[in-house]
């Protein structure tokens, strides 16, 4: 039995998504085909977001940040995605499933990249990955692809490479970056990939690069000109604590109603005002004795 919602009825697959570039190049009404993306990584946040209609939900390995508690994606391991995968796959019917390759799990034998990623369609329900690389990736991404595994690529600032690239910096800044990062993206595209997520660069370059591609872009911090967005959904409803880069609209502050209502409970619970009694359950007798006293 398939672990995936049957095609139809609002299904959002694959070719939608390419198809999304063809009708914005045909000219038709921008807004209405510009892709809209959102991490989740549990259950009840996927049903929320799925039925909120956005398209593609990824499950993102920032999960180790937003969720895990660490200071980078770096220690997030395959069985971390499945085990959150999954989650995300039993709340998700209408928006395409997309899940990260998390760091190591594509560094290894093309072969052990092919099977982790099988791993993630086959036990995890996810219907695309998302690999982070460009001109580095292309014989993976082409094997991926070849292995029936549609592939979103992420070019620009890719979280894996904070050691490599010394911090969580803007890309594509000189010339010669732009171009690197130009490279990269059309890299990504020729291997087979049917998207590519452009992070925190300039929006002059990701306009240029959205303009050169067949595939469609989704950006963040990269701009409005991109085909779509994609943020992290603690980020958009403000669960993230601390420094918050300047791409991020906040459209919600959760932290502070989450304090505000656990300090609320606190306080009725220790004031005895919690639970009353029209939540509480009665013995029969005591319901009986209440009519006839009433
Ligand atoms: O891990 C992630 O959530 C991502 C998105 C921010 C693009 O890669």
């Amino acid at each position: 039995m398939s672990i995936l919602p049957h095609a139809g009825n609002g299904k959002v697959s694959v070719p939608d998504i390419l198809s999304r570039k063809t009708l914005r190049s045909a000219g038709s009404s921008e807004s209405q085909n510009k892709i809209t993306c959102l991490t989740a990584y549990d259950y009840p946040t996927a049903r929320l977001l799925d039925e909120a209609g956005v398209d593609v939900i990824l499950v993102g390995d920032s999960l180790g940040m937003a969720v895990l508690g660490y200071d980078s994606t770096l220690p997030v391991t395959l069985d971390d995605m499945l085990h959150h995968l999954r989650a995300v796959r039993r709340g998700t019917q209408h928006a395409l499933l997309v899940v990260d390759m998390p760091y190591g799990s594509f560094h290894v034998s093309i072969e052990d990249s092919v099977r982790n990623a099988m791993r993630l369609v086959k036990e995890g329900g996810a219907e695309a990955v998302k690999v982070e690389g460009g001109e580095r990736r292309l014989e993976l991404i082409h094997r991926l692809v070849e292995a029936e595994i549609p592939v979103m690529g992420h070019v620009g600032l890719t979280p894996q490479s904070v050691n490599a690239m010394g911090g969580f910096h803007v890309q594509g800044k000189s010339m010669d970056a732009a171009r690197q990062v130009e490279r990269d993206a059309r890299a990504v595209e020729a291997a087979g990939a049917f998207a590519v997520v452009l992070e925190s660069m300039p929006r002059e370059l990701a306009a240029q690069i959205t303009a050169q591609l067949r595939i469609p872009t989704i950006g963040i911090g990269a701009g409005p000109d991109c085909d779509g967005q994609v943020l992290v959904f603690h980020d958009l409803v403000g669960l993230t604590e601390g420094y918050t880069p300047k791409f991020v609209r906040r459209y919600a502050n959760l932290s502070a109603d989450i304090t505000r209502a656990v300090a609320e409970y606190c306080a009725d619970v220790r004031a005895g005002q919690f639970p009353s009694d029209a939540e509480s359950y009665h013995s029969e007798s005591e319901l009986r004795e209440r009519k006839v006293k009433v």
